[in-house]
């Protein structure tokens, strides 16, 4: 039988002759789950992100469902694995429902493309939006309609490179847990980025953190996350405490 799930087993990605991933990795991630990628500056979390989009020359075996994605055409990986990046590209002179509809029609999803671009975003909750222009939106509102051209794919793995950086507190919430929905509903397989740590505690389902391109720590968040870590990893001395609703709560107090 075929191992379910992404796999990732002894990655590398290099720039030029710059290794910055030596030999990354992981337990297979389930359908249904979400994983918070974390680690400090420069660790290699987008660049492991570009190698699993196929945007880098990846080595290793990485395997989806049992297929390995090295081989397949990009055509064929973007309609299993969506990718946002970190720094997103500048806006295309497309209204926002054009271009949720343009990601659809590039990923080949037949049926009905408005209604299931209006759906996606609704669902990220930025409908009064859709006649905007790309071009003219806020870093923040660039941020949520990336995340509705993903979601309205429906791929079987996304892959997102700290999506909530430019949110406000609301939209951080909102996004969390329609991205967190729709893992559930889908069985999709979500790798996010995140440097909020209170964050990705209390979303995700598993935590890897990576520290100069190799995965230093795998597993459920009070695992993963303890005072020993963040010395030696972030090099701060940190406290992890359950806040009066019982989840986990990282308070900085000083560097080591
Ligand atoms: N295009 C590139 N060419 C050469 N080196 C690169 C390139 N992109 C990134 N690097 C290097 O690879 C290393 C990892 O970078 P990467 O962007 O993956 O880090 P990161 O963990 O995403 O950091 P951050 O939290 O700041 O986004 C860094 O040392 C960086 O300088
Ligand atoms: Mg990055």
């Amino acid at each position: 039988m075929s191992e379910q799930g992404l796999l990732i087993e002894h990655a590398q990605v290099k720039y030029g002759r710059k290794v910055v991933i030596a030999d990354a990795s992981l337990p297979a991630l389930r359908p249904g789950t979400l994983t918070a990628l974390i680690g400090p500056n420069g660790a290699g979390k987008s660049t492991l992100l570009r190698g699993l989009a196929g945007l880098e020359p990846m080595t290793g075996a990485v395997t989806l469902h049992g297929q390995p994605l090295a081989p397949m055409s990009v055509a064929q990986r973007a309609r299993q694995v969506t990718y946002m990046p970190q720094h997103l590209p500048p806006g295309l002179g497309l209204s926002v429902i054009e271009s949720v509809m343009a990601a659809l029609r590039v990923a080949g999803n037949g049926g009905d493309c408005l209604e299931q671009a209006y759906g996606a975003l609704q669902r990220i909750g930025i409908a009064a939006l859709a006649d905007h222009m790309l071009n003219a939106l806020s870093g923040g509102q660039r941020q949520l309609v990336s995340l509705a051209q993903l979601i309205a794919r429906k791929p079987r793995v996304m892959l997102l490179d700290e999506p909530t950086s430019a949110l406000d507190l609301s939209y951080q919430l909102r996004v969390m847990d329609c991205v967190r929905q729709m893992v559930g509903q889908h069985q999709l397989i979500a790798v996010i980025v995140l440097h909020d740590i209170s964050l990705a505690a209390r979303f995700a389902d598993h935590i890897a953190v990576l520290r100069e391109g190799a995965v230093v720590a795998f597993g459920a968040a009070e695992q993963v996350l303890t005072a020993q870590l963040f010395a030696e990893v972030y090099g701060v001395r940190a406290r992890v405490e359950r806040c009066s609703r019982q989840t986990l709560q990282v308070v900085v107090d000083s560097p080591v």
